[in-house]
């Protein structure tokens, strides 16, 4: 079903666009190490990392909040957005986090990196507080990547924690053409779905579906804009 001109357009741009640099040096430490550690292969590809360094960069975001740590690979594409920013990461495997916190440290941005763990329902409505009560600063950049059962929780949950305008990106939505399956009972499925639908008939959001093929093969994610 892979299709290898995928595969051989993501090697020449990634020769062409994604030039030697401390950067890469440390993205490919992070999965090397993840690997060494036995976590799972299932990051973003490598354009999708540059893509969500570029939008978070474009957007602005002094606070990033991400919902999925695994070996931090994301985390450090986010982290180099802009100088300043702070990412906010959620992990709930300790054992995750524990070779994340080595990865972002090998990559020079363990210290503008908050890792909170424990499963996203818990922490966000906690995160949420926070913000309400003047305890931590609104976010402007959401990237959600976790448990996909949960994400219209997440979503709605990030829509309480937003600055105006904020955007809200949603990883692994499309599933190899799943999402529309109406048959679908793969909890995941059923989960991007319930999310889809919601973000549809939510008044706090603009939002659209892009569809993609790599290395991870045929999938796509939600991006939102939060109104305001
Ligand atoms: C799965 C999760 C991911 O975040 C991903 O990028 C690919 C696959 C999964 O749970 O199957
Ligand atoms: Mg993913």
């Amino acid at each position: 079903e892979e299709d290898n001109r995928w595969t051989a357009v993501d090697n020449y741009t990634s020769k062409h666009l994604n030039t030697a640099s401390k950067l890469n040096e440390a993205l490919n430490n992070a999965l090397k190490n993840s690997d060494a550690h036995g976590l799972p292969p299932i990051s973003v590809s490598e354009h999708q990392g540059k893509f969500l360094m570029l939008q978070a960069r474009m957007s602005g975001a002094k606070h990033i909040l991400e919902v999925g740590l695994l070996g931090g690979y994301s985390t450090i594409w986010l982290a180099n957005s802009n100088p300043d920013v702070k990412v906010t990461t959620v992990e709930v495997s300790e054992d995750n986090a524990a070779v994340a916190k080595e990865n972002l440290k090998a990559a020079g941005v363990a210290d503008r990196v908050e890792v909170v763990v424990g499963s996203g329902v818990e922490v966000l409505p906690r995160l949420v507080e926070e913000v309400k009560a003047g305890k931590r600063p609104p976010f402007g950049f959401f990237f959600i990547d976790a448990d996909k059962q949960n994400n219209w929780t997440y979503v709605d949950n990030a829509c309480e924690m937003a600055l105006p305008k904020a955007c809200i990106y949603v990883d692994n939505v499309v599933r190899k053409g799943n999402l529309a399956e109406e048959s679908a009972t793969d909890e995941r499925i059923l989960g991007n779905r319930k999310m889809v639908e919601n973000v549809g008939k939510d008044s706090r959001l603009d939002a659209t579906v892009i569809q993609t093929v790599s290395d991870k093969n045929y999938d796509g994610f939600l991006f939102a804009v939060v109104k305001g």
